[in-house]
């Protein structure tokens, strides 16, 4: 952790970042409207190689919209090594980088016919439908992180106000993560939302874990790119969800930005 910190500081500087952002599949071009230095993360020790296409394996450190932002281009999936502490090092890094808050962005499933393709989902909560945890192994009791409230109230006032502003439609919903590399069963998906989730995915709750863990108040913001499996005609692939993504990702950025200006402001 220290040597990648040190890395990123001698490249952009030690002034403290406020917020970071991760960017999910399809989104990772946001990175581009941030002014500032980007790291590879080939670069920093601890950081993903990440293999996913659709990703942007960059750190970009600069300013958005007059915040200091980390904006993490791309994530590794738990799908990608069988590691679900895969983001430990990056999020440990933007803590120590002096920011208190992360906001994570995906591409997901939904199980909502109001919240259809091209629409957002706020994250309210999520089921870990994975049964993994990115804290096995930690030996402090410091690893026994209450998740009653782990998207923040605050935050996703925050985020909700700022669509308002912006007349995008920001329902919030529960997130459930699925393992993934494969897309869920059809039966797959009724369970799940017997169980109460709204929207699927391969990723995001291990990194609220880990957000958590590190003290950074944490707020998600879904893409949907898909009706879940068995809900529409539509093929589900990745090659759709890429297709899909900038549809939202342009919602989405109108939203963070208009966030981070009522920051500055
Ligand atoms: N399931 C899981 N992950 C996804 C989906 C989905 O339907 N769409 C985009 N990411």
């Amino acid at each position: 952790m220290d040597d990648a910190l040190e890395i990123i500081r001698s490249r952009a500087g030690t002034a403290p970042v406020h917020l970071g952002l991760i960017l999910g599949s399809g989104l990772g071009h946001l990175a581009g409207a941030v002014k500032g230095v980007s790291v590879p993360y080939a670069d920093l020790p601890g950081f993903p190689h990440i293999g996913v296409s659709g990703h942007n394996p960059n750190l970009v450190i600069g300013d958005l919209e007059g915040v200091r932002v980390a904006v993490f281009g791309a994530r590794e999936h738990y799908y990608e090594n069988g590691n679900p502490a895969a983001m430990r090092v990056p999020l440990q890094v933007l803590r120590a980088l002096g920011a208190e808050a992360l906001i994570a962005t995906n591409a997901a499933g939904s199980m909502r016919p109001d919240i259809p393709p091209g629409d957002l989902m706020l994250l309210s909560d999520h089921i870990n439908f994975s049964g993994l945890n990115p804290l096995i192994g930690e030996k402090t009791d410091a690893r026994f992180v209450p998740m009653t409230a782990a998207h923040d109230p605050d935050l996703r006032a925050g985020l909700k106000a700022a669509a308002l502003a912006e007349g995008i439609a920001l329902p919030e919903g529960v997130y459930t993560w699925y393992s993934g590399p494969s897309f869920e069963t059809p039966a797959e998906i009724r369970a799940i939302k017997i169980l109460g989730g709204d929207a699927v995915g391969m990723s995001t709750v291990p990194e609220v874990i880990l957000a958590r863990f590190f003290g950074l108040r944490v707020a998600a913001i879904s893409v949907i790119t898909n009706m879940a499996a068995g809900m529409s005609a539509e093929n589900i692939s990745h090659e759709h969800t890429k297709a899909m993504a900038p549809l939202g990702a342009a919602k989405l950025e109108r939203i963070l930005r208009r966030y981070l200006r009522g920051l500055a402001g």
